[in-house]
């Protein structure tokens, strides 16, 4: 493990005015993002509608990375290899290489996430095709009497592993708990859920002596559920997630990138931007959002050749607003 190589790298992901680009979905998830447009997810239409993304002119000014699917990491761009591309461009690769969220048996309503076998050998081959970081994703899921000890210390384990077999090969972890955003839960359930998974998590990372500075946690925000009829407004969002995170994030972690879990674009635009506006956090406070950053391009898109150019604008105006709202700086 160099340390040097991956505090730079970590460093390096959260670049001032930068954030990530999430384009890492499985086939599955593709999908279901192209039956919105009527369009059949293949190796090749996958490939077109990232290129439209990845190609966007200037879009390396408010991109420090993105995560790529397996089959992206093995695909090309004008000849050369996509992570190629990318790095020529400025922008670092990383790969999605957890192996999906399957039930956890015995837990009705609780998710696993797999893909510890054969990750050695996986990293090695990615680290070879280009990537400087990786994510995992864990699921927890607020319900009834959920989630349960078992799920977040099953999943706490899993990632601690994983980020460990990362730095072992010089790749940046992404540690990524996700705690959903769908139910119906108030925003105080959400921040209690949400602290006891970060402290189950850190206390593996730390036990599995995964170097704090070269990891990236990518958490949810402390948000309502979506089901919740109160909703809290966005300056609420800021003072619970930002609290939480001091709380309990430790201060040597280099950076925080927030996912967008299902916020529609605005909203995750705008959360983002108060939580930036909170002084006292330690850590860089950026994005790796999916669908916030891409749902608007794909629309315009819809699958046609003559609607890139449109979609290309589409996506640079959001990245842009994105970047905006994680360079805002505390109101004094
Ligand atoms: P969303 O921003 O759409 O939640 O996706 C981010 C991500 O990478 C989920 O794993």
């Amino acid at each position: 493990m160099n340390a040097t190589v991956l505090k730079s790298t970590a460093q390096a992901m959260v670049a001032s005015g930068k954030g990530i680009l999430a384009a890492d979905e499985s086939s599955g998830t593709i999908q279901k993002r192209f039956d919105k447009i009527g369009l059949k997810s293949n190796p090749d239409t996958n490939l077109a509608y990232r290129k439209i993304l990845f190609t966007a002119p200037d879009a390396q000014n408010y991109l420090s990375g993105v995560i790529l699917f397996d089959e992206t990491i093995k695909q090309s761009i004008n000849g050369i290899s996509v992570a190629e591309y990318l790095s020529k461009k400025g922008i670092l690769s990383g790969i999605k290489v957890d192996k999906g969220a399957v039930d956890l048996p015995d837990f009705p309503g609780e998710k696993i996430t797999e893909g510890l076998d054969g990750l050695k050998e996986r990293l090695k081959e990615y680290a070879q095709l280009g990537a400087k970081f990786a994510k995992w994703r864990a699921v927890i899921t607020i319900g009834q009497n959920i989630p349960t000890d078992a799920c977040i210390d099953s999943n706490a384990e899993a990632m601690a592993k994983y980020a460990s077999a990362c730095q072992e090969q010089d790749i940046v972890p992404i540690v990524e708990p996700e705690v959903l955003m769908d139910a119906d839960n108030t925003i105080e359930i959400c921040k209690e859920v949400t602290t006891k998974t970060l402290k189950a998590f850190f206390a593996k990372l730390v036990e599995h002596k995964v170097l704090l500075e070269g990891i990236i946690l990518k958490p949810n925000m402390v948000i309502s559920g979506k089901k919740c009829e109160a909703q809290a407004s966005s300056k609420e969002v800021a003072r619970q997630t930002v609290g939480t995170f001091l709380e309990v994030v430790p201060k040597e972690v280099c950076g925080i990138v927030f996912l967008s879990g299902g916020q529609t674009p605005d909203q995750a635009t705008e959360n983002l931007a108060q939580i930036n506006m909170i002084s006292g956090a330690p850590w860089q406070l950026s994005y790796s959002f999916g669908r916030a950053l891409q749902d608007e391009a794909l629309n315009v898109w819809a699958g046609k050749d003559e609607n890139i150019e449109a979609a290309q604008k589409t996506f640079l105006e959001r990245v842009k607003k994105v970047s905006d709202a994680r360079s805002q700086h505390p109101a004094f």
